[in-house]
């Protein structure tokens, strides 16, 4: 689809501009948002039309379901039935923050968020402009990643209008992520907590705020159509190595096929051939899934024929950048000798 119209940028600090945010969402049009994870493409969630719009820009199947985001966790009662005691404590502990709870929907809510399932995710967002949208908004915001379906999520402006430029109606600016990383999903709807996306609220977080254990399978069966393996991906392939072996395959390399190296371990010698650009990470967890995406936009932006990524630490609170990373390398992770991959 070729662009159809303008999007518009709007500054949520110029109260016009905000307005104007409200308006188009109560019109029932798509507003990429800021949230402290990634931006949001949201729609008004009771608006059926509306968050049907959001499928179609994104080139996501209607049986995905979204998010719906609140602006404070008393919401919940509307949109969720039968909500465990538990939801109210993690709620109480984690919102407003990286996290979303899968409850059972209520019956009002429209199938179409849901993706036909039973089941609904709430997210109270900290961002505070995201918070004063919602506020206002005074409804539910229905609200994926705003990024094209498949693609990497963005988390600043640039990358948002990268994908999705001429086919929504407008963005609100709300700087950098501060978190970066995708939230935690816990479905609360069996007898057992279960992490179905590992996210910035980590396992021992979980656990911690409700003194029994959490399930967190490396692998799960639950019918979730969004969680596919292949997602969150740079039209660059990615290559993923550990240190050791990225340091050896730099100094192997024998051909000048431009790469670009994401490293945060100094495994560039300055003489190694073909790398037209590298990127440091910062080596602390926090600080590192802030960058992610970023990293991988930029590279993905560098025109090269490949990237090749040093392996993050694997550790159980860097699961979620292992997630997002295994989804966006390339199905053949290591590439052939001398492709100049
Ligand atoms: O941090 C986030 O969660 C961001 C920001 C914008 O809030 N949102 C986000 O949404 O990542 P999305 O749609 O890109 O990813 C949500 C994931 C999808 O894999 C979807 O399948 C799953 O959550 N999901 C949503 N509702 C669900 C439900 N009722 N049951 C199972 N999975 C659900
Ligand atoms: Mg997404």
């Amino acid at each position: 689809m070729s662009a159809l119209f303008e999007t518009r940028c709007l500054d949520p600090h110029r109260p016009e501009d905000f307005e104007l945010a409200l308006r188009l969402l109560r019109q029932g049009a798509l507003v990429a948002v800021p949230t402290e994870t990634v931006y949001g493409l949201a729609a008004d969630a009771s608006n059926p039309e509306a968050v049907s719009r959001i499928f179609e820009a994104k080139g996501r199947p209607s049986n995905h379901p979204l998010i719906v985001h609140l602006a404070d966790a008393q919401h919940m009662d509307a949109w969720a039935r039968d909500i465990p005691e538990i939801a109210w404590r993690l709620a109480a502990r984690f919102w407003p923050g990286p996290i979303t709870l899968l409850l059972h929907k209520a019956d009002a809510v429209s199938p179409v968020v849901t993706g036909g399932l039973d089941t609904i995710g709430l997210r109270v967002p900290a961002h505070p402009v995201m918070q004063r949208i919602l506020s206002a908004f005074r409804g539910g915001l229905a609200a994926p990643s705003a990024n094209r379906y498949q693609q990497l999520s963005p988390t600043a402006v640039w990358q948002v209008l990268k994908g999705l430029s001429g086919r929504i109606d407008a963005i609100v600016d709300g700087g950098p992520c501060s978190v970066g990383v995708e939230s935690t999903i816990v479905d609360l709807t069996g007898p057992i907590p279960r992490i179905v996306r590992a996210g910035p609220i980590t396992r021992a977080q979980l656990q911690d705020a409700l003194h029994m254990p959490v399930e967190f399978p490396e692998e799960h069966d639950v019918a979730v159509p969004g969680n596919v393996a292949m997602h969150y991906r740079p039209k660059t392939p990615l290559h993923l190595f550990e240190t050791e072996t990225l340091r050896m395959r730099l100094r192997a390399k024998e051909n000048d096929a431009p790469i670009i190296v994401i490293e945060h371990s100094n495994v560039l010698s300055g003489h190694d051939r073909g790398v037209v650009r590298s990127i440091q990470m910062p080596a602390d967890k926090t600080e590192y899934a802030r960058c992610l995406y970023d990293a991988l936009h930029t590279a993905d932006a560098g025109r090269a024929s490949a990237i090749w990524m040093e392996m993050p630490p694997l550790c159980e609170d860097w699961r979620d950048v292992h997630d997002r990373l295994g989804r966006a390398a390339s199905a053949e992770s290591t590439p052939p000798d001398d492709a100049g991959a």
